[in-house]
């Protein structure tokens, strides 16, 4: 039975993926902990004043903590109405890796909403066909940035190809004489990094002068000089 919702609060029966950062505790938080950092699920309660824009079984989206949970009460004002061509589960699982390739595309790297389209920013992603990694490089390539996506296997680079990356590069391979050789020797204007300690030392490389590398996250451990946790 659901217990009714704070003012402007929904309830929602959620469907959220598993943060493994909490879980293995590389990201610090106070125990008991109820984890959790985005869902996606249908309205099971509203508060009347918020009930209008809510009915009960609107599908959706949400980032919030503590969202790994059957259900979540959570300020209507933090919640977004899913389209239809969006399932809860697509919700569930991107909302965070898309709005956080946007904010670094757009805060951190400077990047317009459009640039010329085949003439745009040379931009390396490394982990192309990770899950923020496919978002970079879907957003930057219909943005018409000339996308170079690194992935450590022929068929995740395809992957990458698949989702508008002009160019791959197996990251078994040499990836920094690659990428000057597709260049022209110039080097990226911009580096998104969500690898981390085995990729630092080369983005230096390939960055071009006045260039920008923006370190994400730390798929491998955590980054070398102290740069854990920062975007830089
Ligand atoms: N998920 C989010 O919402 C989110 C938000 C903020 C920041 N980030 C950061 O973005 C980065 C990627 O996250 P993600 O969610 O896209 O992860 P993911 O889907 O698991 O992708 C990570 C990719 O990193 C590559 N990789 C290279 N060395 C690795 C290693 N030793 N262990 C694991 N992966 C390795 C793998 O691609 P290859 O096999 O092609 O090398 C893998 O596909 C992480 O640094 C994360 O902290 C993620």
């Amino acid at each position: 039975m659901c217990s009714p919702p704070h003012p402007n609060f929904l309830l929602l029966i959620t469907n959220s993926p598993l943060p493994s950062y909490f879980r293995t505790g590389l990201y610090k938080a106070p125990l008991p902990l109820i984890t959790g950092k985005e869902a996606a699920g249908t309205v099971a309660a509203a508060h009347p004043s918020v009930a209008s824009r809510f009915p009960e079984g609107t599908r959706v989206g949400y980032l919030a903590d503590h969202a790994y949970a059957a259900l979540t009460a959570v300020p209507a004002a933090r919640v977004i109405p899913l389209p239809d061509g969006v399932t809860t589960k697509q919700a569930a699982s991107s909302l965070l890796q898309g709005l956080t390739a946007l904010t670094f595309i757009r805060e951190a790297a400077g990047l317009a909403n459009s640039v010329p389209q085949g003439g745009g920013p040379w931009v390396l992603v490394h982990a192309a066909a990770g899950g923020v990694g496919t978002w970079f490089v879907q957003v930057l390539s219909a943005m018409g940035a000339r996308v170079i996506g690194t992935a450590s296997s022929p068929e995740k680079c395809e992957v990458a190809r698949g989702n508008g990356a002009g160019w791959t590069v197996n990251s078994r391979e040499d990836v920094v004489a690659k990428v000057k050789e597709i260049t022209g020797g110039e080097g990226v204007d911009v580096i998104f990094d969500g690898v981390g300690k085995a990729t630092f030392d080369g983005d230096l490389e390939m960055v071009r002068r006045k260039g920008t590398v923006v370190m994400v996250g730390n798929a491998v451990s955590t980054h070398p000089y102290g740069l854990r946790g920062h975007a830089c």
